[in-house]
């Protein structure tokens, strides 16, 4: 029974819990802080490019691995190719794994924070410099942050004992288009405020001079953390895909609706940002410092704030659930241990990632890696480092080791779709572009470019 092995995702719902698990804080709160770090309409240009070369071509080879087999990672690769060494990658995938959601769930819990304080009617009213304030308050509250992560922890893996997680992500994909519909009703009031122009000519006026070798990377990191990429999570996903699935159809419908999401929330942020004279590098604080200036923009406010938090809410949670089957079915499958069992190793580890990066404004904040505080130093190893590798270990995966007519039988469904253009590009990117994109951002890492 192969759908007994995790609870994620029914054979049928599989699609849109893809969807589920891709549009999260990522779209919303990391593209436009990352964006804004790096100029705007550059590392844009650099992301969409990001998502066109690899992001769907890895997309799509995940996808090739997990329905083939319906296995998730390691099974996979032991069925498709006994004795390659590529299993070994899985466990790369769940530390990344486990590493991102416990960073993730810090920020799940600043979302917390901001939703408690819109219901409490406390969140607008405030000069937009005050909201700066406020969140370097709070952030620096080691209880305060430390409270509501374990609450969002807890929230997470309370829905994954009992198993509930379908029921969730059907809530959560009910809300999906009303996260939508809202983000477009942001964007019309951003763009309404005076000086908005400033705002699009950031996103869109591509200037190279600003980007730098950062950009590129960050750009590169955005696009896999977005699209849930390189850490076997869409292999696990894809197991459970019916057999008649369009995979390439899949994959390009899921990119283009998370780019959407990410495009938007840019065009949300940044004319407010200008607007309103803040600075765009203000990194992950940035959403935090100017939603509650565009919410106070629009009649009652305080609902919009409310409806707001509540829905990135559910989204942000459909991505952590995803994040976190990625852990608790590899327990399962490798040491043949129980759910719960394999629950409560997961939980205890990725609280401890959690606890440390929510103190790293505040009790912990001294302790610096590569420069940066623990949260930052994670934020910025996990999808830089972990999914890039993840995802170059894929590429060259099904680009050169796994026979051409496994992926021909994928893409077409044993024939039935057209698929010449399609596969050619994808096992193009997959051999010759990701691998060297990839190789060259770590040479720059160690210093050699
Ligand atoms: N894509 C999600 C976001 O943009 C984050 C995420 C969810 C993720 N599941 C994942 C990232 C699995 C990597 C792997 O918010």
């Amino acid at each position: 029974m192969k759908n007994k092995r995790i609870g994620f995702a029914t054979r049928m719902g599989a699609v849109a819990a893809t969807v589920g698990s891709a549009v999260g804080l990522g779209n919303i709160w990391r593209f436009p802080y990352q964006a804004g770090e790096n100029g705007g309409g550059a590392y844009i240009l650099v992301y969409l490019i990001c998502v066109l070369l690899l992001g769907v071509p890895i997309m799509m080879s995940e996808f090739v691995i997990g329905r083939s087999t319906h296995k998730s990672m390691k099974g996979a690769v032991e069925q498709l190719t006994p004795g390659s060494p590529f299993k070994y990658f899985a466990y790369i995938g769940v530390l990344g794994a486990l590493l991102i959601c416990g960073y993730y769930s810090v920020v799940c819990g600043w979302v917390i924070e901001y939703l408690w304080s819109s219901v409490s009617g406390n969140l607008l009213g405030h000069t937009t410099e005050q909201y700066s304030q406020i969140f370097n308050t709070f952030v620096g509250n080691p209880d305060r942050c430390v409270l509501w992560t374990l609450l969002f922890l807890l929230l997470n893996f309370l829905v994954l004992s009992r198993g509930v997680e379908k029921g969730i992500e059907r809530i959560a994909n009910v809300m999906m288009p009303f996260l939508f519909l809202l983000l477009i009703v942001f964007c019309v009031n951003s763009l309404l405020l005076p000086d908005s122009d400033e705002g699009m000519e950031f996103l869109f006026d591509i200037d190279f001079d600003d980007l730098g070798w950062k950009g590129v990377v960050d750009a590169m990191g955005q696009s896999f953390m977005s699209l849930s990429l390189g850490v076997t999570c869409l292999i696990t996903f894809s197991s459970y895909f019916k057999d008649d699935s369009n995979l390439m159809k899949d994959a390009v419908t899921i990119s283009s609706l998370d780019t959407l999401v990410a495009i938007l929330a840019g065009i949300m942020i940044f004319p407010a940002v200008f607007s309103f004279e803040l600075e765009p590098n203000a990194g992950p604080k940035l959403i935090f410092e100017i939603l509650p200036t565009i919410f106070q923009q629009l009649p009652g406010g305080t609902i919009w704030a409310v409806l707001f938090f509540v829905l990135l809410f559910f989204a942000s949670i459909t991505s952590t659930i995803s994040l976190s089957e990625i852990s608790i079915a590899f327990l399962i499958d490798e040491y043949k241990i129980s759910r719960m069992k394999a629950i409560a190793i997961t939980a205890t580890l990725m609280t401890i990632v959690a606890v440390l990066s929510a103190l790293s404004f505040s009790t912990l904040s001294d302790i610096q890696l590569l420069g940066r505080n623990i949260f930052d130093f994670l934020d910025f190893v996990g999808p830089n480092i972990f999914m890039l590798l993840g995802g170059l270990v894929t590429a060259v995966y099904v680009g050169w080791v796994l026979k051409k007519d496994v992926i021909h039988n994928q893409l077409t469904n044993g024939g039935k779709h057209k698929a010449s253009f399609v596969q050619a590009y994808v096992v193009f990117c997959l051999r010759y572009i990701a691998p060297v994109a990839i190789v060259i951002i770590f040479l720059y890492y160690i210093g050699v470019i």
